[in-house]
């Protein structure tokens, strides 16, 4: 794996054996006994009422296709012609740039973190953001900061990676639909844009909101999702150091479609907590609607904590897929980072709080 700083072009040819290659899920190609956990049913709910979808994702693929070249939508360009990052090597940011990785948790080929996506603004189909993402223009970029906090403020992207060192963190991603992943990161922990912001005593949620913009994300267009896609944290969750706000992949800048510039990453909870390509984070006193709450309450909770004891209403968590291996693993609670982040949920009625 390269490491973040060097200067070393990564091509996915070097990195993805033929083998994983060959054995990563395609697209319409159930890649496990239970594919698209959770996702499937609530996506067919939608497609019934989406005027674009007609027989499923293969339609929605194929419209959304068809718009995006009429609108001159290209690929995203590939990781190694995005900027290299530089990151900070300060004794904190070492103690958890792998806190709680096992041996056997190698890091995701790049290819595969980048061909197997979920980002519903391009399309249903896991290869989909891969090639429409695209038409995203991750610069220039503004975050706001907004809602109950002393200092609320608005930062231009680049402003804001000055502000913060950025450290590698490499962590599990553990996707509801049991498939997972270990990506290394780049970002600074979300707690520290909060604590700049000077939250009031009233700020007890953080509300965060993607991009609304159907001419940059063709999949708006439809009504697959109630747009924009929206997720929230508990103030103390949002504060924990292992929360961080990315803004980049194996040493370079994030890819459009791992939801460039800036994405939310929870490593203890499901992948669909991890709001990509985000422009408002507003402090808030009640607890945020959340996209897939919204969407499907009785199957994906507030919480979303990473939990092999709970299971999604149809299919069993209790095991997962590691993209590129061919065996199942046990599913971990809250997906292996307990002893970091149990202590947040003390007295909460875990399967009611789901
Ligand atoms: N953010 C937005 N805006 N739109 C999405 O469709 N999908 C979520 C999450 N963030 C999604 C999103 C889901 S379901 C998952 S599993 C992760 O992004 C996938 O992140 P990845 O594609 O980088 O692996």
């Amino acid at each position: 794996m390269a490491k973040p700083g060097d200067d070393v072009p990564i091509r996915s040819s070097e990195i993805t054996s033929e083998k994983d290659y060959a054995s990563r899920p395609k697209p319409g190609v159930p890649p496990d006994p239970e594919p698209d956990l959770g996702f499937n049913p609530a996506r067919r709910r939608f497609i019934r009422n989406a005027a674009l979808a007609v027989g499923g994702a293969t339609a929605f693929g194929g419209a959304l296709l068809a718009i995006t070249k009429r609108r001159g939508g290209a690929p995203p360009p590939e990781l190694s012609a995005l900027p290299a990052l530089s990151v900070a090597e300060t004794p904190s940011a070492r103690a958890l740039a792998s806190v709680a990785l096992a041996s056997n948790d190698t890091p995701t080929p790049l290819e595969d973190i980048t061909t197997y996506n979920n980002f519903y603004e391009f399309g249903l189909g896991k290869e989909d953001p891969a090639f429409m993402a695209g038409t995203l223009r991750p610069r220039p970029w503004t975050l706001k900061i907004t809602g109950e906090a002393h200092k609320p403020e608005e930062i231009g992207i680049d402003d804001l990676t000055r502000l913060f060192p950025l450290e590698e963190r490499i962590y599990r991603m553990r996707c509801v639909e049991a498939w997972s992943m270990v990506i290394p990161w780049l970002g600074f922990p979300l707690g520290k844009l909060i604590e700049r912001a000077q939250p009031t005593s009233r700020a007890k949620y953080v509300a965060f909101k993607t991009l609304h913009d159907p001419e940059q994300m063709p999949g708006q267009r439809t009504q697959v999702l109630p747009w924009p896609y929206v997720e929230g944290l508990r103030i103390d969750e949002a504060m924990h150091p292992l929360a961080i706000l990315s803004v980049g992949l194996y040493g370079r800048t994030l890819p459009n479609q791992n939801g460039a510039p800036i994405r939310l990453v929870v490593p203890w909870k499901y992948g669909f907590k991890g709001i990509k390509s985000i422009v408002e984070i507003r402090l808030v006193e009640e607890e945020p609607p959340t996209t897939w709450n919204r969407a499907a309450p009785s199957e994906y909770g507030f919480y979303a904590n990473v939990n092999p004891e709970v299971d999604h209403p149809r299919w069993s968590q209790a095991s997962e897929r590691r993209i590129g291996e061919l065996s199942r693993r046990s599913t971990l609670p809250f997906n292996g980072y307990a002893e970091q982040v149990a202590h947040l949920y003390e007295g909460l009625d875990l399967r009611r709080h789901f």
